[in-house]
């Protein structure tokens, strides 16, 4: 019996060769590459910061997962692992500016090294509603860092100490970050073919 090869959708991304493609993804903006590389140098810089005091992480749900957990794996010092959510978009690309927390962290923070993790800071809102509530606990202080930075010109000016990579104004999806919940298994972040949200 003959069998059929299976059916694959992935293609070949122009310009990146070796990287395969998820359906819906009409261009590679960060290669896993580029980011394992980008999140190691970001480790020894928290290392290096944090040698004396383990500093309280906390993960912007559900974005930061991703980056989150190779972020603190390639870190070497004694630290917590803590998460928050915050309402995110839904199905839409385009931010409500209404901003309301799902989780709350597991423990006070007063005193506490604060190193927020966010995947993507785009109009600025969520990271300062989230740096406000943080603020108010009275931690020792408060450290950002980000995977991804759009480059929008009426962002709000908001804390980040570390951007690992600053992106065009546009949807972009993987590594953690989703559309309509679906894309954050992506090794690399992409930009999302149009067509995929034309409906909105
Ligand atoms: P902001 O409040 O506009 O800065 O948006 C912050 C949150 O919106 C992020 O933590 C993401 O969850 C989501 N977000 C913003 N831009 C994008 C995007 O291009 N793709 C996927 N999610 C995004």
């Amino acid at each position: 019996m003959t069998t059929a090869p299976i059916q694959d959708d992935k293609q070949q991304t122009a310009g990146v060769p070796d990287e395969p493609k998820a359906r819906g993804v009409s261009r590679i903006l960060i290669t896993e590459e580029e980011i394992q590389r980008e999140i190691k140098a970001m480790a020894r810089e928290l290392d290096a910061e944090y040698a004396e005091e383990s500093p309280l992480m906390v993960g912007v749900l559900t974005g930061a997962v991703a980056f989150m957990a190779d972020l603190v794996k390639t870190m070497t010092i004694p630290l917590v692992i803590d998460f928050m959510a915050v309402s995110s978009y839904g199905a839409s690309t385009k931010s409500t500016g209404v901003v309301r927390i799902l989780k709350d962290l597991n423990d006070e923070i007063e005193g506490r090294r604060i190193v927020v993790v966010e995947d993507i800071v785009d109009s600025g809102l969520t990271l300062q509603y989230l740096l406000d509530v943080l603020e108010r606990r009275n931690p020792k202080d408060i450290r950002v860092v980000a995977l991804v930075k759009k480059d929008k010109p009426d962002a709000i000016d908001v804390q980040v100490d570390r951007i690992g990579f600053t992106v065009p104004d546009e949807f972009v999806v993987g590594y953690g970050l989703d559309y309509a919940g679906e894309y954050r298994n992506l090794p690399y972040v992409a930009v999302l073919d149009p067509s995929v949200y034309a409906a909105e």
